[in-house]
């Protein structure tokens, strides 16, 4: 069944966990639309997992919109929601809402997130006005990465905690239809969630959210050894990985593949007309 803004809104009434990862192209969007994830964020995070950039700030609504299409034409039943990058909605309501209406146009999306609270209520209201569902997101807010000087732990002093509250709130009352918190004491996400009516979707913010999302390369073990202490890895596909160019390297070295099972056959009869055509 296809996950919808309202479907998922329905899950946090019947208190059913959102499952969420993040997907950055075709064969991995189809892999986890077939497992069952119902969310697919197409995460500015392809910055350093897909691009190796240090950060998420340098990548365009070009590199969003090849990603996030790549991943839709992967997703039968997940829904497809796409970042909108670092300076495609800062800039003003008219940068918001015509990039959203790219994201949505040419990169497939059936939603976009943007990072922030009160300041780009004006920015979600015109989105979601614009028809396009907006799913907010706070705490640990990466494009913010040189305001906060770093990646830490946010809303951990009651002045924060109260901001992040509030926050909150008025993003709901913009009309964002899911909010994502990352990087969050795990009691105070709970306290947001249970105030709001729309779901939350936690990443560092413990059990209590209405639902989880990692980045699809931790989970699996295959982004260096840089996993923050958040991200579980529930398989090790990176070991698969390194075993398999291990051995590639080693048969195709000594000459053990390609072996007669990969490689196809001529007829005898051809291949001597062949061997003397070259003859003359
Ligand atoms: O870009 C991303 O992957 C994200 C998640 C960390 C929530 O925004």
């Amino acid at each position: 069944m296809k996950t919808t803004v309202t479907s998922i809104l329905k899950q946090k009434s019947a208190g059913i966990k959102i499952i969420m990862l993040t997907a950055y192209d075709y064969s991995t969007a189809k892999l986890m639309d077939e497992a069952g994830v119902e969310i697919l964020l197409v995460g500015d995070s392809l910055g350093m997992t897909m691009l190796g950039y240090p950060n998420t700030l340098s990548v365009t609504m070009e590199d969003m919109i090849r990603h996030s299409s790549a991943v839709a034409r992967g997703a039968e039943n997940a829904l497809v929601l796409t970042d909108l990058p670092f300076m495609s909605y800062q800039t003003s309501v008219y940068d918001a809402v015509t990039n959203s209406g790219r994201l949505v146009k040419e990169g497939l999306a059936n939603a976009v997130k943007l990072e922030g609270g009160r300041t780009f209520c004006p920015h979600i209201k015109a989105i979601v006005e614009a028809q396009i569902p907006v799913c907010a997101h706070l705490g640990l807010t990466p494009q913010s990465i040189n305001a906060l000087g770093g990646y830490k732990i946010q809303g951990r002093d009651e002045a924060c905690g109260k901001k992040l509250i509030e926050d909150a709130l008025a993003v709901q009352e913009a009309g964002a239809f899911a909010l994502v918190l990352e990087c969050v004491p795990s009691d105070l996400a709970s306290l947001v969630t249970s105030h709001l009516s729309i779901p939350t979707i936690g990443i560092g913010a413990g059990a209590g959210t209405d639902g989880q999302v990692l980045v699809y390369q931790d989970i699996f073990g295959i982004y260096g050894n840089k996993s923050p202490k958040f991200a579980k890895v529930f398989a090790d596909a990176g070991l698969v990985i390194r075993n398999g160019l291990r051995d590639y390297i080693e048969e195709t070295k000594s000459g053990a593949f390609p072996d007669e099972e990969h490689s196809f056959k001529i007829d005898p009869d051809i291949m001597e007309a062949l061997r003397d055509f070259v003859k003359r």
